[in-house]
């Protein structure tokens, strides 16, 4: 990478309960754009973001090097590295159920700076309108919104952000990247994402995880071309998006950008 990385993890070791996750996973997440992590289930990814975050459980150990900037992340608490500008979405929401979507929001204010309120409501309209919503009785697209807008009210050098798409109707995962589309023109995104349309709008650079290794670095939109190889290392061909996510959510079909031999 020419240019400096925003993040960049090595050499990253983690075990947890016996189990030796991830064995010397080292990339860089450039300082613009998206970056995916993409790789089969139960590969790491989770894992990955977690250590990147100081969310590792305490039964786990974790090894490398994982540096923002010029800065050292590694055993410093959550807590110190979202005050210093990583915003993290986890994969589960983790919304407040039983709070209301104006209560929600109020918790991720941070102390001594301006929480961007019209930012916020500007991507996200529905979360003004339904403040004084449960957050519990949103649809899932909504709470995802909920995950997002929430760390979106501070300003962050880095958002990771955990399979948001997970579960979702075609529809809302369309409004999602949408909104992750336009967040990334302001801030680098290292994303987790499963739904391969959704990596072909967003990604600018992929790494794949594979074994607890990085199998593949590069061009996210070179890798797509790849049948064999998202085939190898994920377990589905490129083009195999689903007639749904193809027709309703508007995302453009893999198969439109393949070349002659790639498949
Ligand atoms: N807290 C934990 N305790 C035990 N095993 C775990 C824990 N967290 C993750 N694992 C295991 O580590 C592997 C990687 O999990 P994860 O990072 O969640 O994968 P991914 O996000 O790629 O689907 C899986 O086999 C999972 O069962
Ligand atoms: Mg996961």
């Amino acid at each position: 990478m020419s240019v400096e990385p925003i993040l960049s993890v090595e050499n990253l070791s983690v075990r947890i309960a016996g189990l030796h996750i991830l064995q010397g996973v080292s990339f860089d997440v450039a300082p613009t754009g998206v970056t995916v992590l993409l790789g089969r289930n139960g590969v790491g990814k989770t894992t990955t973001l977690r250590a990147i975050v100081g969310l590792t459980p305490r039964n786990g150990e974790v090894r490398g090097t994982i540096r923002m900037g010029a800065q050292s992340l590694l055993a410093r608490p959550t807590h110190r590295l979202v005050r210093g500008g990583l915003g993290y979405v986890p994969e589960d929401r983790c919304v407040f159920a039983g709070l209301t979507v104006a209560e929600n929001l109020r918790l991720a204010e941070r102390r001594g700076t301006t929480p961007a309120y019209d930012k916020v409501f500007a991507l996200f309209p529905e979360l003004d309108r339904r403040g004084r919503q449960r957050a519990g009785s949103l649809s899932g697209g909504q709470q995802q919104m909920l995950a997002i807008g929430r760390v979106l009210l501070n300003d962050n050098r880095l958002l990771l952000v955990d399979e948001p798409t997970k579960g979702l109707a075609p529809k809302v995962v369309t409004e999602v990247a949408e909104v992750l589309e336009r967040v990334a023109e302001s801030v680098p995104v290292l994303l987790v994402e499963q739904n391969l349309a959704v990596v072909r709008r967003l990604a600018k650079d992929a790494v794949v995880l594979s074994a607890g290794r990085v199998a593949w670095t590069g061009n996210a939109q070179d890798l797509l071309l790849e049948t064999a190889l998202t085939k190898s290392l994920l377990g589905v061909g490129s083009g195999e998006v689903p007639a749904s996510a193809r027709s309703e959510s508007g995302l453009r079909a893999p198969q439109s950008r393949a070349k002659d031999g790639a498949a």
